[in-house]
């Protein structure tokens, strides 16, 4: 069987249907009523930071990151991660997180958070938040809700209400 090469690019528009179906398969419909899906709908996410899989010009894997508030304080949402069930166990989740991290890191982020399992993003960097420390538009299981410090301390003195930065800006200029 022909084998085509697996590659890695950032995030282009022209990838959006592929990705929108990548992340059906993996979450449903059930999405859109997660606590992310309903920040990350209040703007766009960042291209730059944002990431793909593709095997022969085919999107297999894509993670994106999302620009948010909490409380008064910037931070990267990442997420949603997901990789094409025939494609998982390969690495390429591991691979697109790094991507994504590196570029925040480089670009010279603070903080990223997301709302996951603990034991396949603290390789990462990531750890629980404390309960009740970043309210979210609806419930999250507070083992879920993680942080990467990109820089030492970067989450102390943090709190309140995640927003998609591009709502939580027009609120403050109201
Ligand atoms: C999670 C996901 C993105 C991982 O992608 P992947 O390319 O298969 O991951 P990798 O190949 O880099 O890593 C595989 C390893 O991660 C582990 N892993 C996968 N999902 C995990 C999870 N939810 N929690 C803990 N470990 C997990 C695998 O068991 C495997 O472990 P091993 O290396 O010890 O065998 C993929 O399984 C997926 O799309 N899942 C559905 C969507 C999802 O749950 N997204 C993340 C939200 S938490």
């Amino acid at each position: 069987m022909l084998q085509l090469e697996l590659t890695y690019a950032q995030e282009d528009p022209a990838h959006d249907p592929e990705i929108e179906a990548i992340n059906a398969e993996a979450f449903g419909p059930g999405r859109f009523t997660r606590a992310a899906y309903r920040i990350r709908e209040g703007g766009a996410h960042d291209r730059a930071l944002s990431f793909v899989a593709l095997q022969g010009g085919i999107v297999v894997g894509s993670v994106r990151m999302t620009h948010v508030v909490i409380g008064t304080t910037p931070a990267l949402l990442l997420g949603p991660l997901a990789v094409r069930p025939e494609w998982k166990n390969r690495g390429i989740g591991r691979a697109l997180m790094r991507m994504a991290m590196d570029a925040a890191r480089l670009a010279g982020h603070r903080l990223v958070v997301l709302v996951g399992d603990a034991p396949y993003y603290e390789p990462f960097g990531f750890s629980k938040v404390e309960p009740g420390q970043i309210s979210m538009p609806a419930p999250v299981d507070p083992n879920r809700m993680l942080a990467c410090e990109l820089v030492p301390q970067a989450l102390e003195n943090v709190s309140g209400v995640m927003r998609h930065a591009a709502r939580a800006w027009t609120a403050f200029l109201k």
